[in-house]
């Protein structure tokens, strides 16, 4: 059996984006020992790519904001699935966490009297997005990973957990492997937070880079943990359509926050088609400013192009459906347009979106101050995940804690933008504040050293089969790509989810044949071959997720069932490994409103 190295840790943190950091820098402020693996580099995380700007009610610039329209905001985003504790958590807590972080050191765009700056984003009343031009998640990582690199954090770089381990119930560490060199690790902890983002690269067009495999939904599955929400896969409406090589990469929803629009081929602002009713009657639209609509007593304008994501998500496949697309399978997004009201449009432009503008010159050789963008939708966010505890962050298994992208629960059935970095900042501080109290209060753990070799057995295994002309990892990761892009993607229906169970089986059995060549060292191939297991737990549980709600639903919608129902707005579907490894799914009551949250949603309608 191969050698593997032992580590010591109380608290291990797995997934080093933002909410892997904050926990980090929470737990080792409290005393703990701290380890922090990372798939990739330090600091090469998902988190970047929440461009626009972290939401907190900090009424900079509209001082009609607080934490109760921000709950408000969130629950109506992710209609009403939400943990609503950590709806409340999240609305309170956001703003002291993006203060702390400017005290980091985070520099952010500035109002006219030197306050943090905030913009528009979908699905957010007021003006709330803290942000750095269009590079607030940088900005981000960056100031975490200087602050927390002097709090003595052990980081294991380019590594990959394979299984979590356990001493009878608790969660006892983990084992993986370094992807250079192939050695393996053994992770002794008392306490593991999950952070390890999201499962994207289950779908052909993602935002997401080749990390995002699912590997923290699959761990924590496989060690009993339930997940939640599996059902609801964000498809984020702006992602490039052009050139095919970055099909997918984002396009900030912060685009549209500084006023851009969309246009079908037809020159047609087609979002007005799609203002809700109730609001469309008290409005007056005007092409310049938007929809004006009315709360209590004042009016506001909103464009149209920041309803939620999956409302302008459905709408442009709508129109690229209906033959009214841009040619190359998208629609336009045009921020140029603004110089009808500004002046110095194309200099405000490349300040407010410098990786915008960089991005479309280098890679489409489109100048986005003069011309129209072609966008079309990405899948970018998992809103499922780890069940947790709404205070602690604490799945089902004792000792395994989990925050941002991978613990489920804060965004119900959609997240609006921007309430995934205010979500890592607030989660992965209670992730590392709980799991370093927990550490500190429990004895200390064993590992049976056949877990050990199990895991290398495992991960061992595609080396030792024969290579028989059957397909490759490479092959097979294509396929559920493909497969779930077009049977389980924004329009979903029964026939073809049923059609995509079928074919993740036969997958899963040619996964566990596959074979690769060569040795540990450097061995992308056999990387991919034990990621296709996590892939395919994350696409089994949100296939059959989405089959059991027969209803559309936020980020869901099915064109067999594409009205709401009110019966399954009254519990979240869960997900779980049964005693005889088969998936089971479990329908949980939502717990009922506390009257003083009640009233908020009340008093915000
Ligand atoms: O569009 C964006 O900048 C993405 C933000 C987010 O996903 O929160």
């Amino acid at each position: 059996m191969a050698q593997y190295d032992t580590l010591d840790h109380d608290v291990l943190i797995i997934g080093a984006g933002g909410a892997g950091l904050r926990a980090a820098i929470e737990a080792a402020s409290m005393g703990a020992r701290v380890g922090v693996v990372c798939k990739s580099l330090l600091g090469k995380a998902h988190t970047v790519m929440a461009e626009g700007g972290v939401a907190a009610a900090m009424a900079n610039v509209d001082d009609r904001d607080n934490w109760r329209v921000h709950f408000a905001d969130t629950m109506r985003g992710g209609q009403y699935l939400n943990n609503w504790r950590m709806a409340e958590l999240h609305a309170k807590e956001a703003p002291a966490r993006v203060r702390e972080l400017e005290a980091w050191g985070a520099l952010f765009d500035r109002t006219p009297d030197g306050r943090i700056l905030q913009r528009n984003f979908g699905g957010h009343r007021y003006p709330r997005l803290a942000h750095v031009g269009d590079r607030t998640g940088l900005e981000m990582i960056r100031t975490l990973q200087d602050h927390g690199i002097h709090r003595g954090l052990d980081v294991y770089m380019e590594c990959t957990v394979v299984r979590l381990l356990k001493d009878g119930d608790r969660v006892a560490g983990a084992f993986g492997y370094d992807r250079e060199r192939g050695r393996f690790r053994l992770w002794r902890a008392k306490a593991v937070v999950l952070a390890t983002g999201g499962i994207g690269k289950s779908f052909r067009i993602t935002s997401n880079s080749w990390e995002y495999t699912g590997d923290g939904h699959a761990l924590a599955y496989d060690a009993g943990a339930e997940l939640v929400d599996m059902e609801f896969v964000q498809f984020h409406p702006t992602g490039m359509v052009w050139p095919p090589s970055v099909r997918g990469l984002l396009v900030t929803e912060g685009v549209r926050g500084e006023g851009g629009i969309l246009l079908n081929r037809e020159g047609r602002r087609f979002m007005f088609d799609d203002i809700p009713e109730n609001y469309r009657a008290q409005t007056a639209d005007n092409e310049e400013e938007g929809w004006r609509y009315v709360i209590g007593d004042k009016t506001a304008r909103r464009p149209p192009e920041l309803l939620t994501r999956d409302h302008v998500a459905r709408s442009i496949v709508r129109e690229v459906r209906e033959g009214r697309g841009s040619p190359h399978g998208g629609v336009f997004l045009d921020i140029a347009w603004i110089k009808r009201r500004l002046p110095n449009a194309p200099e405000h432009i490349r300040k407010k979106l410098p990786s915008m503008y960089h991005q479309f010159k280098e890679l489409a050789d489109i100048d986005i101050t003069a011309q129209p963008m072609e966008v079309g939708p990405t899948t970018h966010y998992m809103m499922g995940g780890v069940r947790v505890d709404g205070d602690s962050q604490m799945s089902t298994v004792p000792g395994l804690f989990a925050a941002g992208e991978v613990a489920a629960g804060l965004h119900g059935a959609n997240r609006l933008g921007g309430n995934s970095l205010s979500d890592l900042l607030v989660f992965g501080k209670r992730a590392g504040e709980f799991a370093a109290r927990f550490a500190q209060e429990r004895p200390a753990v064993r590992v049976d050293e056949r877990e050990a070799d199990a895991a290398i057995h495992e991960a061992l295994a595609p080396f030792e089969r024969p290579s028989n002309g059957a397909h490759g990892p490479y092959q097979i990761q294509d396929e559920l790509q493909d497969f779930m892009q077009d049977l389980v993607g924004i329009v979903r229906n029964e026939a073809d989810m049923r059609r995509a169970l079928e074919r993740i089986d036969r997958l899963r059995g040619e996964a566990s044949r596959v074979a690769v060549s060569g040795h540990r060292e450097y061995n992308p191939g056999w990387h991919t071959a034990l990621d296709l297991r996590c892939m395919l737990i994350v696409s089994e549980a949100i296939t059959r997720a989405a089959l059991e709600r027969k209803e559309s639903r936020g980020a869901q919608f099915r064109e067999d069932f594409p009205e709401k129902d009110p019966e399954y707005a009254r519990f979240n579907i869960v997900v779980r490994k049964g005693s005889d490894g088969r998936m089971e799914l479990d329908r949980r009551p939502i717990p009922a409103l506390p009257a003083e949250l009640a009233a908020v949603i009340e008093e915000m309608k």
